[in-house]
């Protein structure tokens, strides 16, 4: 495992920034069980080549890279970036990277795939972020995409858009009431592959998962 940008000077992470890193794993526990652990296996297993994932967090898509891909995971966040580092520190070829998903240490057109999980609620410039995917990737190559999206208009959104400004702050920036899926069309990405899926806790629900390719 190496680590690219090792120079950058790093900001001391705050109270919020720790404990979300560390409550992750367990507060995502029951959801990877019953939804996310078999969407991520249906999403990362098929990858190969260049392939490079954005705000991996803790690592939870690392177990269903198979062995041969070429992986780099970006995580900025200081916190999540130390348990990643640990979460990789046996798999072969693989390099951890303090990068955003706004500024990606990659050259033009060069990835295979782009993974992004549950990253784009929380990026704080998502159309950035998504014209930084298009730019890496090759032609021929994938945006994997599992996020959880605004709920249909009415009171599912309505309570999204209501307890937004409380759960933005327990969740270290995440907007539940988000149009990710008109960012997505905004960003010239067209779906070539769909699945939608209820998670257990309705305000980050329901998720889209799938792949999708610049048009
Ligand atoms: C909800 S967690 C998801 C972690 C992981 N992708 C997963 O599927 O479990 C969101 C992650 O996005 C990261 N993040 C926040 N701002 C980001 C940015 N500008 N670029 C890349 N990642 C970012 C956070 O640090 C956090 O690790």
């Amino acid at each position: 495992m190496t680590r690219s940008r090792p120079d950058e000077p790093e900001q001391r992470p705050g109270l919020a920034e720790r404990a979300f890193a560390a409550a992750y794993d367990p507060l995502t526990a029951l959801a990877e069980r019953r939804v996310l652990g078999r969407v991520r296996r249906r999403l990362i297993t098929p990858l190969s080549g260049r392939v490079v994932e954005i705000g991996a967090g803790t690592g939870a898509n690392l177990a269903y890279y198979g062995s041969h891909v070429d992986l780099t995971v970006c995580e900025p966040a200081l916190p999540m970036r130390r348990r990643l580092e640990r979460a990789v520190s046996d798999r072969p070829a693989t390099t951890v990277s303090s990068a955003p998903a706004e500024d990606l240490p990659v050259a033009d057109a060069t990835v295979d795939a782009l993974v992004c999980t549950l990253v784009l609620c929380t990026v704080s410039e998502p159309h950035r972020a998504l014209a930084e995917a298009r730019r890496a990737l090759r032609p021929g190559g994938v945006l994997v995409l599992l996020e959880h999206v605004r709920g249909r208009p009415g009171l599912h959104a309505r309570v999204q858009d209501l307890v937004a400004p409380v759960w933005r702050t327990l969740a270290c920036g995440c907007r539940p009431n988000q149009d990710t899926a008109a960012l997505l069309e905004d960003a010239g990405f067209a779906w070539v592959d769909r699945d939608r899926h209820d998670l257990p806790v309705p305000v980050v629900s329901p998720l889209v998962a799938g792949l999708l390719i610049p048009r």
